[in-house]
């Protein structure tokens, strides 16, 4: 049995690009339904495990890390963003992470721009207006939205995305950029001329105002009731990155007592958003079901990099694009 191939499970199909590898090398396992494997039928699936290719939909902590084994050697998580899973709890047991990064950049940063766009003209409230029967005549004072020339652009975030964001907003709108981070961003600064400033400052002089960044205890919810009321009233919120960094309920709050214009969201919280939130009822918030990666390129691109994590975290290899190296 020395020579065995290493058992995998994969929680959902994946493009081909990277799953053909997968079959090839290892003993695999794929989830074929559309939904996510059910937590106990996971946590049974994970046993015994080499490898496991998550998605964002399966949370990876100690209970999972204990169904799984002290076998398991990698997880390799489809996608950039890796909040669903415990790090410091892999890292403790020696399982490697890996993340799909760059690949999905411009795909997302396209998508923060035309939610950007689609809710400062009211695009997606000008087709329910005209399905619903009501275009009746041009109306000189009808439909009316923002302006985005030379505007103030405020990012959250200024990692790859955030950046690829300003981008697209100062090359097409000469926009001015000013940012929040952690950590500045000299690239940026010297790229876009942005201008890294306190969150209240931003969120005061922003006329747009992305968020781009991780999931983590300190940025959960920092998009509050507190923080729409310092935004301008003509403001627009955009959010491709993760739903709780906004609370859901406040952004209703804001968007329907016109604290802010307008919102575009490619994120919520919960996902699938509840058929029941009041957000959906709202004209002036553009929602979109997580799509920002969904172009061949970079879903391509993000099977390439899961499988190579996959396959050298398999073999003791350092991961392509790995998450916990110490
Ligand atoms: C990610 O990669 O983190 C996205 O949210 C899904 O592509």
């Amino acid at each position: 049995m020395a020579n065995a191939k290493p058992r995998v499970f994969v929680t959902r199909e994946i493009p081909a690009a990277g799953l053909d590898r997968v079959r090839q090398a290892c003993q695999v396992e794929v989830w074929s339904e559309p939904l996510p494997p059910p937590r106990d039928v996971l946590l049974e699936k994970v046993r015994g495990c080499d490898g496991v290719l998550t998605l964002l939909t399966e949370k990876v902590d100690g209970e999972f890390l204990d169904a799984a084994g002290p076998q398991l050697k990698v997880i390799s998580n489809f996608a950039v963003g890796y909040n669903n899973i415990d790090i410091p709890e892999a890292t403790r047991r020696g399982v490697r992470v890996g993340n799909t990064p760059d690949v999905l950049t411009d795909a997302t940063a396209d998508l923060a721009f035309a939610l950007l766009i689609s809710a400062a003209r009211r695009i997606v409230e000008g087709q329910d207006f005209i399905r619903a029967g009501r275009w009746k005549t041009w109306e000189p004072l009808g439909h009316i939205g923002q302006d985005l020339r030379e505007r103030t652009l405020g990012i959250v975030g200024m990692g790859r995305i955030g950046t690829a964001m300003a981008r697209r907003c100062r090359g097409g709108w000469n926009m001015r950029v000013l940012y929040h981070n952690r950590s500045r961003n000299e690239a940026a600064e010297k790229e876009l001329d942005a201008q890294r400033v306190e969150l209240d400052e931003l969120l005061a002089e922003s006329d747009f105002v992305s968020v781009h960044a991780d999931l983590n205890h300190t940025t959960r919810g920092m998009f509050n009731a507190s923080a729409f009321r310092k935004m301008k009233n003509t403001a627009v919120f955009i959010n491709t990155a993760r739903g709780p960094l906004h609370v859901q309920s406040d952004l209703y709050e804001a968007l329907r007592n016109g604290e802010i214009f307008a919102a575009g969201l490619d994120v919520t919280d919960p996902e699938p958003i509840s058929l029941d939130d009041p957000l959906l009822t709202l004209p002036n918030c553009i929602i979109a079901p997580h799509i920002g990666s969904a172009t061949v390129s970079s879903r391509d691109g993000m099977a390439e990099i899961a499988a190579d994590n996959l396959l050298r975290g398999l073999q003791g290899d350092p991961l392509r694009c790995w998450v916990n190296r110490t």
